[in-house]
């Protein structure tokens, strides 16, 4: 109850000083961020807006032929294209002063060659709106979602030929350049108001979920063929990445917050804390460098430093110097730890993290598999894995893991130093079947990743900001809606929000702009339990 007074004082300072609540000192014992951090949260178009008819993801949640692979369409989702008023203006009841939101491609292009003005017209209106309400509007600009005519699934293989109504995806180099346009449309657009930029959300996502061996449209199985399936969509992705960030660059040339730069361009990267399953086998230690690398890192070498490895064996085959030196900001999306073992196979499956897809795809039979390369057992949390609720996990993989972030934060400014890092994504998703007891869970989480957000400022490491992910309960991709994962919850029969214990928890810190030693006293501290008392 004390909480709930404290956060209730909170929110209403918040609302009283419109969110800016500036760098001074806590007003009680606590751990205090920097002036200037950036607190937000996070959505995207495709799981909020509603009513995306022209997307990949329309497409596919209807063709009968993927319809094993999901849990349904999107269809009105929030339908926060409607109510983004009061969606932003709950953002900023939580005294946050960033809003991150993506733009639907297919709304801004509805065909190859024609821009809609008034897609152009709502999306200003979004920015004007957070904006007004005090939070700097990030941009995403590719968040899974991408229009039909990039690539129709109704002509996957592409037998009929590429033309202006299907693109056949990124390996056709117009992708990249309808990519380019978009970039530079909405860059001269909203530059006047607008300095942070993501380019993709999660490509490595996009890559392995939809190429590799995932769900996601277009669904291929492409592992075993990395040269004629995944690697063809990775060069024009990069070569996407590279020309939207030269024509945002090009076209957003106001420094719209006055910090001196313009367009700061950027993407997110899912990435997990990834460890040794044995930290004393150096056959380990190198699996957890690969699985790094088969997971981020040669998507962060594509873009910084222009190199393409083509066959994932640690060695560049291509250079690409048009590429290099794109990414002025580095997302960080963190939802768990795994352990990670070596596999005796050749690259890219030579090593894995235990919560790899194996366990789920093959049964017992990828279980027995994961203890036979040495995967260690899961600890014992009463909620090991966000959105969980099968019989306990065996083994240590996507575990929730407060302290996972630190490290992770740590290494990669080592590993990219200069490089200004931000976690873009950080979440809670609990299950349907769960949800009355998301929230407290969720605002566990949020206590304990915030103090170890703390804790990596203190290490200095270049860290500027946190987003959580999400605003709202929202379409969860494959699940639908079965997986919730909102500050606010969404009532599916009404579409009412509605305040939980996490947006009350989380608005007391953002608007403090501090985290209180009572929080943690509250809600715990590191990796344990996030079980009711
Ligand atoms: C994605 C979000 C997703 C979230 C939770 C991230 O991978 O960017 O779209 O909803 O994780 O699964």
């Amino acid at each position: 109850m004390r909480t709930r007074i404290a956060a209730a004082l909170a929110l209403l300072l918040a609302a009283c000083s419109n969110g800016r609540s500036g760098g001074t000192a806590p007003a009680e014992p606590g751990l205090a961020f920097p002036e200037g951090f950036l607190f937000g949260a996070a959505t995207s178009a495709e799981q909020t807006e509603g009513g995306n008819t022209n997307n990949n993801w329309y497409q596919f949640t209807r063709l009968p032929e993927y319809a094993a692979l999901h849990a349904g369409p999107s269809g009105v989702a929030d339908d926060s294209y409607n109510r983004f008023p009061e969606d932003v203006a709950l953002a900023a009841a939580m005294g946050l002063n960033a809003y991150r939101f993506s733009i639907e491609w297919s709304r801004v292009m509805p065909s190859r060659r024609t821009f809609s003005d008034r897609a152009l017209a709502h999306y200003g209106a979004v920015i004007d709106a957070a904006r007004a309400a005090g939070m700097e509007p990030w941009v995403t600009l590719h968040h899974f979602s991408e229009p039909i005519w990039l690539q129709d699934l109704r002509d996957p293989d592409c037998a009929r030929g590429a033309s202006d109504d299907n693109l056949c995806g990124w390996p056709n180099p117009d992708a990249p350049a309808a990519f380019a346009e978009f970039c530079g449309r909405v860059g001269a657009a909203y530059g006047d108001r607008v300095d942070r930029w993501a380019t993709f959300n999660e490509p490595n996502v996009y890559i392995s979920n939809g190429y590799l061996a995932g769900g996601f449209p277009p669904a291929r199985l492409g592992i075993l063929d990395l040269a004629g399936e995944v690697i063809p969509v990775a060069r024009g992705l990069f070569e996407g990445h590279a020309r939207c960030y030269d024509a945002l660059k090009a076209a957003d040339t106001v420094d719209a917050d006055g910090d001196g730069a313009a367009a700061e361009v950027g993407w997110t990267m899912s990435a997990e804390y990834a460890f040794p399953a044995d930290p004393a086998s150096a056959a380990h230690v190198r699996a957890r460098e690969r699985v790094d690398y088969i997971g981020q890192g040669l998507y962060l070498a594509a873009v910084t430093g222009g190199t393409l490895d083509a066959d994932i064996d640690g060695a560049p085959d291509e250079t690409h110097p048009d590429w290099a030196d794109r990414l002025d900001w580095l997302g960080v999306q963190y939802y768990a730890a795994s352990a990670a073992v070596p596999l005796p196979f050749p690259p890219p499956l030579d090593a894995t993290a235990c919560s790899d897809t194996i366990a789920a795809v093959l049964g017992d039979l990828g279980s027995l598999l994961l203890d036979a390369v040495g995967c260690p057992p899961a600890p014992v949390l009463d909620f090991p894995i966000p959105g969980y609720t099968g019989p306990a996990p065996r083994h240590y993989g996507g575990v929730h893991q407060p302290t996972g972030l630190r490290k992770l934060l740590n290494r990669l400014s080592a590993e990219y130093p200069g490089r200004p890092l931000y976690v873009t994504e950080n979440g809670f998703g609990v299950r349907e079947a769960d949800a009355a007891r998301g929230p407290l869970r969720r605002a566990r989480s949020i206590v304990r990743t915030l103090e170890q957000v703390h804790k990596t400022l203190e290490d200095g490491v270049d860290l500027r900001g946190y987003f959580h992910w999400s605003l709202l309960d929202n379409y969860e991709w494959l699940a639908g809606f079965d997986i919730r994962f909102g500050l606010y919850g969404v009532d599916y029969a009404t579409l009412a929000r509605s305040p939980t214990e996490a947006s009350r928890v989380y608005g007391e810190i953002a608007s403090a702009r501090a985290l209180p030693d009572r929080l943690i006293e509250e809600y715990g501290s590191g990796d344990g339990p996030l079980s009711e008392p």
